[in-house]
């Protein structure tokens, strides 16, 4: 084997780029690989940034899935809205290895540089309060850390009028089962209040599944996102109980036992119910 220099040009690769579009034209690399800006000199704070930055362009992709999956839905087309779905739990799974890199961060090298974050926190995340809008978990108090970016508010605003993706999974379960109108006019904008008739409806499907393969494929889509969701809030808590142990957040919040109460929340809480009454 020898380290002779090739030159790849003499298999035809493209080599000259003068009024072409490059790579790192198409992928818009300068604005992103310039977007980093420190705030101190502690080495770990470009790691901190980079880990959000990231995060947020995983929350970018599952957006566009997350919508296009249920706009497919509210067709009754449920196959390509399956495969979206998983691509969603693929994201989660994704971001869920990505805390393996922030956690080589201790907490001294975090407190070099946490006070120059003042008071930013992911809690005023706009992605991800959509993201759990357009699942389900809806709460109006979540709008107010956006108030200054009228923008910003007005996407968060626009997405309580929508149905939720699991309300758009119930409209589907009324074919089938018929289900209480105060589940199915509801104020969109309000968080989810479970109900036993909900309950009973799914575990119909799950009883006679091979009648209902559709709506069975979507429950379970709709597990499995939750699921991979879940190992994200779980691994957020447990990387942030070991940087900063009992702190407050830098966003104002009593910090883990507010993530904690978070991990508690259900999305699609009659579709974990069901377990235990089937
Ligand atoms: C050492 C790293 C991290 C620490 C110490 C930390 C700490 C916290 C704390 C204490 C909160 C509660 C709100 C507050 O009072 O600030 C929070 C919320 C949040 N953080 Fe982190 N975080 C870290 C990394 C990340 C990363 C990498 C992301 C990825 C985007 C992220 C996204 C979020 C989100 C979305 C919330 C809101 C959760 C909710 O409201 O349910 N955090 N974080």
């Amino acid at each position: 084997m020898t380290n002779t220099p090739y030159n790849p040009a003499q298999e035809g690769a493209q080599m000259q780029f003068d009024g072409r579009m490059s790579y790192t034209d198409y992928l818009q690399l300068d604005p992103i690989l310039s977007a980093q800006h420190p705030r101190s000199d502690a080495h770990d704070e470009m790691l901190f940034i980079i880990q959000h930055q990231t995060s947020e362009l995983w929350m970018r992709l599952a957006l566009h899935e997350l919508t296009a999956a249920r706009a497919t839905l509210q067709k009754g087309d449920f196959r390509p809205a399956f495969k979206m779905l998983s691509r969603v739990a693929r994201i989660f799974e994704q971001l869920n290895s990505a805390w393996d890199v922030l956690r080589t961060m201790t907490p001294s090298d975090y407190t070099r540089f946490r006070a120059a974050l003042g008071q930013s926190s992911g809690f005023q995340s706009h992605q991800y309060r959509l993201v759990e809008f357009i699942l389900g978990n809806r709460n109006p108090a979540m709008l107010a850390p956006h108030a200054h970016r009228p923008d910003l508010l007005a996407q968060l605003e626009q997405e309580l009028t929508r149905p939720s993706l699991y309300d758009v999974a119930l409209s589907h379960l009324h074919q089938v089962v018929p289900l209480p109108d105060a589940i199915l006019t509801r104020d969109a904008a309000q968080p989810y209040a479970p109900s036993p008739e909900v309950t009973r409806a799914w575990a119909h499907i799950y009883e006679a599944y091979e009648n209902h393969w559709e709506l069975y494929e979507l429950a379970e889509k709709l597990v499995d996102l939750e699921d991979y969701f879940r190992r994200w809030r779980f691994n957020h808590l447990t990387t942030v109980e070991r940087v900063i142990g009992l702190k407050r957040g830098t966003g104002g919040t009593s910090g883990t036992s507010y993530l904690r109460r978070m991990l508690d929340t259900q999305l699609f809480p009659e579709l974990w119910e069901l377990r235990t009454t089937l």
